[in-house]
């Protein structure tokens, strides 16, 4: 495409009543106009020799665009990546990313063959995501040094009890300059105290690293369903960048500046989900439902902010916040096994919860069980079981040391005591 004819003299740069955006390409010196036509827009380079470009092709060549990294390839992880992979191949005026968006899978057999054999092949992960086309300008590879060595912007979205090992292995293998985003949800318990996974990344790696969280079921953006996520950034240029990658017209991204809070909100509800699965096991209504939604609510507020005080108030209002916990306590995979668990122990044929994940969730991860014991791990050193009588009631009741029906005992006990049931800010 090369209009050219239509563009005006280059003497007049930029041309006075043009209302175009001047982008910079970041990792160039060199300046891109956008002039919108009537016959399309019109581009122009305008470097540190003074050089101008009217070819678009010469014009996406000059600009460096972005190679993007996915490691993981669970059903979050699919789905995400096939919005990505959406994106990438639409070539917007500035084209910041490249096509193809190279995915590290977890190298495993799926019927008698490589699962990163199938992917490229059928352009599905049958195994994790099973009726969802991800684009075929996404590259399974089994070598995750390979995945991240060209890449300039890394998504995390692995199981959080793979993500210490994962840095591990990437110590030293990523590009400098590049920027990472973690969807994954959970965190690390370490003696010295807790570890946000984006944090872990930025330690590990010495690159940026912002989070998405949402009300986000996989499937259902699989469906392209609408749905919400923020970004939770430090660093404005790079959640922008993000922005970009993932919005799509069902798949709505707000910016949020408290990264931490935005974290915890997505590591928390996990808690809160087993103990709306327990509410469901035991066959009660809405309402019950609601009060553990709500006390939930307060409790990972609570927490988050006695952890790190610069968490804001108005992030558990957002789609990160409540928005997540509705969605997960509803439809999530938490609530499906807990749900599944409590089952089995009223009808006296009690399943562990290893097998039930095994069973119902065919290979995905559960992750409330893992976060509830580190988060009570947190709550016990430093002595605030009490001021978290959800949290900690939920995790004796998956331990067994309390029989399910009490999810709503403790809280009966607590509403005629009047108190105010875990907002342990200043307790703490
Ligand atoms: N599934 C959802 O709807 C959803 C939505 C939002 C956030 N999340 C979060 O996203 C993160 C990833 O979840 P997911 O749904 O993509 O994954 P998943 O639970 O569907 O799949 C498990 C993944 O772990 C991989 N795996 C298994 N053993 C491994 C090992 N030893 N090392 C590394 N990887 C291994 C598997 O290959 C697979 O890709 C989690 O933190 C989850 O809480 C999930």
């Amino acid at each position: 495409m090369c209009n050219s004819l239509a563009f005006p003299s280059p003497l007049c740069f930029p041309p006075p009543s043009c209302d175009g955006s001047v982008l910079r390409a970041t990792h160039s010196p060199l300046y891109l106009l956008v002039i919108p036509f009537t016959h399309g827009s019109v581009y122009a380079v305008y470097g540190l020799y003074g050089r101008y470009v009217y070819d678009y092709s010469t014009l996406v060549e000059a600009l460096a665009r972005y190679r993007v990294a996915m490691i993981g390839s669970g059903a979050w992880a699919c789905a995400a990546v096939r919005m990505m992979a959406q994106n990438t191949l639409a070539h917007d005026p500035a084209d910041n990313f490249t096509d193809e968006i190279k995915m590290w899978v977890y190298e495993e057999e799926y019927e008698g063959r490589k699962l990163t054999e199938v992917i490229n092949e059928t352009h599905e992960n049958p195994k994790y995501f099973p009726g969802f086309d991800l684009g075929s300008n996404v590259r399974a590879v089994p070598s995750i040094d390979e995945a991240v060595a060209d890449a300039d912007l890394i998504v995390f979205c692995a199981p959080h009890q793979f993500m210490h090992s994962i840095c591990k292995q990437l110590i030293g293998k990523v590009k400098p300059g590049a920027s990472a985003i973690s969807l994954t949800k959970g965190m690390r318990v370490r003696p010295e105290g807790p570890q946000l996974i984006s944090q872990m990344v930025r330690r590990n790696l010495g690159i940026d690293c912002a989070v998405l969280m949402g009300a986000n079921i996989a499937t259902d953006i699989g469906r392209e369903q609408l749905s919400e996520a923020v970004i939770g950034y430090d660093n404005l240029d790079s959640a922008e960048r993000f922005k970009k990658l993932f919005e799509r017209p069902y798949f709505r991204v707000s910016l949020l500046p408290d990264p931490v809070g935005a974290e915890m909100c997505g590591t928390l509800k996990n808690i809160v989900a087993l103990g709306a699965g327990v509410v469901d096991g035991l066959g009660l209504g809405p309402n019950s439902k609601a009060t553990i939604i709500r006390q939930g609510l307060v409790e990972m507020r609570a927490f988050s902010k006695a952890l790190y005080p610069s968490v804001r108030d108005d992030t558990f209002l957002d789609c990160c916040g409540v928005g997540d916990l509705v969605a997960t306590c509803y439809g999530g995979r938490n609530r499906l096994v807990a749900e599944a668990w409590t089952r089995a122990q009223m009808s006296g044929t009690p399943r562990t919860f290893e097998e039930l994940e095994a069973e119902l969730l065919r290979g995905q991860k559960l992750q409330g069980v893992l976060t509830s014991n580190e988060v009570q791990e947190i709550l016990r050193a430093r002595c605030w079981e009490s001021n978290y009588p959800l949290f900690t009631t939920i995790n004796r009741i998956i331990n067994g040391h309390l029989p399910p029906k009490f999810v709503v005992d403790y809280v009966v006990s607590e509403l005629m005591r009047g108190s105010q049931m875990g907002d342990g800010t200043q307790q703490n």
